[in-house]
């Protein structure tokens, strides 16, 4: 039987036959395990001639860009360009109400932030990239489509939407998958090995479109983006206070774009819920919601309603999938 020091040996060997010495390599980082790993990997084996981004795109969670860009710089050492492209995206996203449309203008911005990281890297080096590294696994080949009639794009789909399907034709990148034969718990034996940091490794999936889809209707109205930010981030830190953040696939709060009534001292309020969503899940495909202690669900509700402004209910998603989804749009 083979290790996971064999696969790395393996695949090392593999990106330096195919990669030549003159060329170099763009990699999309989203901050997640999979394309962290793919990364830290492809940079092992060529060096800075491997180039990475990492966009905000202004719908990412409470200060995610300072953690992630500081694990790449600190622990692992990668090249990355950050872009905060937040305008860029909230202005094409300002008043768009429709789900799929979020996604859609999501992808379209981008590609075009990609582009133009690309045409940037070819003015500095000299010469186009000619490689795209992708961290697509096992699963995601494997995988079928979406059910019919459901309105939703399977996560590869989005993968290869955002990163190949709509690269500029002049750019013809050929692709890099060193992780294309590895199930998730492989990835991160590997990424062990690699020396990315553990808890990293441990993080919970986080979709593409980020907020915007944890936000309902338009993500740019009020103060949907920091007060859906501050309540995850309080829901988040009380899961790993509680020691069960391994024990949940996905954990995060939810806005919603209706209002009642409260009461906050002796004022009257009129305020947002904020929906608290975790779930159980082998790959994503069912899942069960999270059986909470009451007493945690009562500190965690206490901590958002005194913690956040314009917030005066904290509701529970206590529903499977199927017959619902994980996220909410
Ligand atoms: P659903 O909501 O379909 O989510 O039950 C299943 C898993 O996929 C993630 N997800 C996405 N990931 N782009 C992504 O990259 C998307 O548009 C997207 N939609 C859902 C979700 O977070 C969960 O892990």
């Amino acid at each position: 039987g083979w290790t996971m020091d064999d696969v790395l040996e393996e695949e090392l060997k593999v990106i330096d036959e195919k990669v030549g010495p003159e060329e170099h390599v763009i990699c999309a980082l989203s901050g997640g395990v999979d394309s962290t790993v793919a990364a830290t990997l492809v940079h092992k084996a060529i060096g800075d001639r491997l180039h990475c981004v990492f966009v905000d795109n202004g719908l990412l969670r409470y200060k995610e860009r300072e953690r992630v860009m500081e694990t790449f710089e600190k622990d692992l050492h990668l090249p990355v360009t950050c872009i905060d492209a937040t305008e860029q995206f909230l202005s094409k996203l300002k008043g768009v109400e429709d789900p799929e449309q979020k996604r859609k203008i999501i992808g379209r911005e981008f590609i075009c932030v990609f582009d133009a990281f690309g045409h940037d890297l070819e003015q500095k080096v000299g010469t186009k990239p000619t490689y795209l590294v992708q961290g697509t696994l096992y699963p995601d080949i494997i995988e079928s489509c979406p059910p019919p009639g459901s309105g939703r794009t399977h996560s590869h789909t989005i993968k290869s939407h955002h990163n190949v399907g709509g690269l500029p034709k002049d750019m013809k990148l050929k692709l890099i998958e060193p992780l294309k034969l590895l199930f998730k718990d492989e990835v991160r034996e590997l990424g062990k090995i690699l020396n990315v940091p553990v808890g990293f490794l441990k993080r919970h999936p986080f979709p593409g479109p980020g907020l915007a889809v944890r936000i309902q209707g338009d993500v740019t109205k009020g103060n949907a983006l920091e007060t859906l930010r501050q309540a995850d981030e309080i829901f988040i830190q009380a899961i790993r206070d509680a020691g069960i953040y391994d024990s949940i696939w996905q954990a995060f709060a939810v806005h919603l774009d209706v209002k009642s009534v409260g009461v906050q001292g002796d004022q009257r309020t009129h305020a947002h819920p904020i929906i608290l969503r975790a779930v159980t899940s082998q790959d994503g495909m069912t899942a069960d919601w999270y059986p909470f202690e009451p007493k945690f669900l009562n500190d965690v509700a206490n901590k958002i309603i005194n913690g956040v402004r314009g917030v005066n209910r904290v509701l529970l998603d206590i529903t499977s999938k199927p017959p619902a989804t994980i996220e909410w749009e």
